[in-house]
């Protein structure tokens, strides 16, 4: 039975502590989203992420760290750039992909030859991984393909009795996954953006990070659909958002920067932050509470393009159906 412990608190972080030496799953909130953690360095560990999160085995998992001096353990190098990555933005919501050391095993690596390493900003997190002493290999704590939890409800709707132990911080307080930097090749590449911006990136390493391309590893948070409620999402451009309402019907769960209409009845309205970093806060849990709401189809009103709406446009873009 999974029991759900408030942290912070020393107890249930000792208790989380010995759920990973034996080999056990603790869930455990981050600034970004709650991870679903194993200890790095055991192999059936890690293979039981997998199972319970139903992820090809393809996919590359994140070592949280929590002291920069653990990079050598699991980088077999560490480039200038991701000192200064390193240094400027850690702990926090960035993630950065390295060349991997030897003897880091290929169940964290997805068969590539890199490794992707993270230290948390979360008190929880720091803590564990301070009791713990090694890494925690954790994806998002919810099903492959699925909505992220930001809170530890979340994670107990998804995976229930499959975790052994769910820490509980609260809800979190970024709201979407860590920003992915990948510093293995010749340039720098920014594989999945996040509330740490491609702006904040270059101005650190003084050059540009490029976007994703064709010959990136698979990753399912750059898989073209992934985040998905259960329901069909619709995101609709501002610019024809009041012709496609006045077609909707009674079924329609929507989330947009706008208030109710007075006289139409939906499933549910959400009326979205138009603070972009308020908004990614909120977005998973609204999501959830939309696909929640007993609607045939969600829509959303598309935010605006400017670069300081990039990581929720991304999200959204992936979570919508067509
Ligand atoms: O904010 C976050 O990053 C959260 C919290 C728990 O830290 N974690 C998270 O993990 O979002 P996950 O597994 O849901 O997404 C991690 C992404 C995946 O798309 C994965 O493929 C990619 O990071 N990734 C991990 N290691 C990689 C590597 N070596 N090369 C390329 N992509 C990698
Ligand atoms: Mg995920």
């Amino acid at each position: 039975m999974t029991r759900i412990s408030n942290a912070p608190g020393s107890v249930p972080i000792r208790e989380a502590v010995s759920v990973l030496k034996r080999g056990g799953l603790v869930a455990f909130p981050t600034e970004t989203v709650y991870g679903l953690g194993a200890d790095a360095s055991n192999p059936a560990a890690v293979a039981r992420i997998y199972k319970i999160k139903g992820r090809p085995e393809s996919h590359p998992i994140i070592v949280h760290i929590g002291d920069t001096g653990q990079l050598a353990r699991w980088a077999r190098e560490v480039p200038e750039g991701a000192r200064k990555l390193a240094a400027r933005f850690w702990p926090g919501p960035l993630t950065l992909v390295l060349k991997r050391a030897p003897g880091v095993g290929d169940e964290l690596t997805g068969g590539e030859d890199t490794i992707g390493l993270r230290m948390p900003n979360h008190p929880v997190a720091l803590e564990l991984l301070r009791q713990f002493g090694g890494g925690i290999a954790a994806p998002s704590a919810n099903k492959f393909g699925r909505i992220s939890p930001t809170t530890a409800e979340h994670v107990r709707n998804d995976l229930g009795d499959e975790v052994d132990l769910i820490l509980d911080g609260g809800p979190c307080e970024i709201g979407i996954e860590s920003t992915i930097v990948d510093l293995s090749r010749d340039r720098p590449v920014l594989l999945r953006p996040g509330r740490i911006g491609a702006g904040d990136i270059a101005a650190t390493l003084d050059a540009t990070p490029e976007p994703r391309d064709r010959s990136a590893p698979r990753a399912p948070g750059t898989l073209e659909s992934h985040y998905a409620p259960r329901h069909p999402l619709r995101l609709i451009p501002s610019g024809e958002w009041d012709e496609t309402l006045r077609a909707a019907s009674l079924s329609r769960a929507v989330l947009c920067f706008r208030a109710r209409p007075v006289g139409k009845r939906y499933a549910i309205w959400i009326r979205a932050s138009t603070d972009p970093q308020h908004c990614a806060r909120d977005l998973y849990s609204n999501l959830r509470t939309l696909d929640a709401s007993g609607c045939d189809e969600i829509l959303v009103e598309e935010p605006p393009t400017s670069t300081e709406w990039a990581a929720v446009r991304d999200r959204l873009l992936r979570a919508r159906s067509a």
